[in-house]
């Protein structure tokens, strides 16, 4: 049974499929981490019994924020990071510290559409495919070998509301299903891909 410690910045709802996916999957999730004392995935994780913790971002290096999130995960015995939502770009040092332990979820087919304001960009760009990946997280943005993916189509009358509702949708099933790969030991960060076994 693999330690998760989640880390969020808003709502949480991938965090939410997370939790509501662990019964019977060899993942636990054992502390959530918001960098926002008001993001609502907080009232998630505490209905579902998780410990939270806010460390705040304002006014700190980097640096300094980064190594009280590491501080936190280890005391708590975190064995694998999962961000979900949360907006932060994290340091080098912490990325290489839990590199093969740490992964994120993006809302587009990687790697294309790296970044933010995804929706907007595959809809102008008059894609009719996008969807979701769930990748090792490495020092460069979004830019981590990927474990999963799922494509949804994208229609003509999308407006990037619309779109990420449905992106959202395979999200929740995706991630738990690349969460439980990574917890049973089924894929592994090798020299700087994914090897799946
Ligand atoms: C998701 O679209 C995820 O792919 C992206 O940020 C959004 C988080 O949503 N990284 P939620 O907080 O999990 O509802």
């Amino acid at each position: 049974m693999k330690k998760i410690g989640v880390l969020i910045s808003g709502r949480g709802s991938n965090l939410g499929a997370l939790i509501e996916a662990q019964a019977g999957a060899p993942y636990k999730i054992i502390l959530v981490i918001s960098n926002h004392e008001d993001a609502s995935g907080l009232l998630r994780a505490q209905a579902a019994g998780i410990a939270t913790l806010v460390i705040p971002h304002k006014g700190k290096s980097r640096e300094t924020f980064d190594a009280e999130l590491d501080a936190a995960l280890k005391n708590a015995g975190v064995e694998i990071v999962c961000l979900a939502g949360f907006m932060r770009i994290l340091s080098d040092g912490f990325v290489r510290g839990w590199e093969g332990r740490l992964v994120n979820i993006h809302p587009s087919l990687l790697p294309a559409y790296k970044g933010t304001q995804v929706h907007e960009r595959v809809i102008a760009a008059g894609e009719t495919t996008s969807g979701a990946s769930v990748h090792f997280v490495v020092p460069e943005l979004d830019a981590g070998p990927v474990i999963a993916q799922a494509s949804v189509p994208v229609h003509p009358t999308d407006t990037p509301e619309t779109l990420s509702a449905r992106v959202l949708e395979v999200e929740h099933k995706l991630y738990p299903a690349a969460l439980r790969l990574l917890a049973d030991g089924k894929v592994k960060l090798e020299k700087g891909l994914s090897v799946f076994s």
